[in-house]
């Protein structure tokens, strides 16, 4: 994990430190009011950040964002902000990406994520959705 880093529920005052790296589309306010949103900031900069839906997949919790910026990739950062989270649900929990996303894909897979899926149809070109569950204290 990179030095510094600090995980935290974000805060308001976040957004504008997300806009240059996040990928999904909106703004991130809902979730951060709804304290559904976790940052990974490192020396002071928001970096990376997930968010998740309370019982968002099937009355089960969802992690439905996930994204850290490209200059801060492949340092720990996500691994980090999914154990986080771990701690802090309980029960079944659920995360998804593209079929032919490989980083995350090979992320999920490495840190104990069980293979839980596909569905084909809710991504463009055909993309399965592949969903990925664990088990939590
Ligand atoms: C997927 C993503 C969140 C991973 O973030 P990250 O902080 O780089 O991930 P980590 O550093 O914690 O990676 C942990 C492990 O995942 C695997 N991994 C991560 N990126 C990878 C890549 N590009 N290729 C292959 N394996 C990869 C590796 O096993 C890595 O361990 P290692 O670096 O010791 O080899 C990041 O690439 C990203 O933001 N992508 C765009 C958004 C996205 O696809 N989100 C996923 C939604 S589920």
């Amino acid at each position: 994990m990179v030095n510094m880093t600090k995980v935290r529920h974000a805060e308001p005052s976040d957004l504008s430190m997300l806009i240059p790296f996040d990928l999904f589309p909106g703004d991130r306010i809902v979730e951060i009011v709804e304290r559904r949103m976790l940052v990974a900031e490192v020396s002071g900069s928001v970096v990376g950040y997930l968010a998740w839906q309370h019982r968002g997949c099937l009355e089960k919790d969802y992690i439905n964002k996930l994204v850290v910026a490209e200059s801060f990739r492949r340092q720990g950062l996500a691994s980090t902000l999914l154990d986080v989270l771990c701690k802090r649900l309980r029960g079944r929990v659920f995360i998804a990406t593209g079929a032919r996303n490989i980083a995350a894909n090979a992320l999920l897979a490495g840190c104990g994520w069980a293979y839980a899926g596909e569905i084909v149809g809710i991504l463009p070109d055909d993309e399965a959705q592949v969903f990925y569950r664990k088990d939590l204290g």
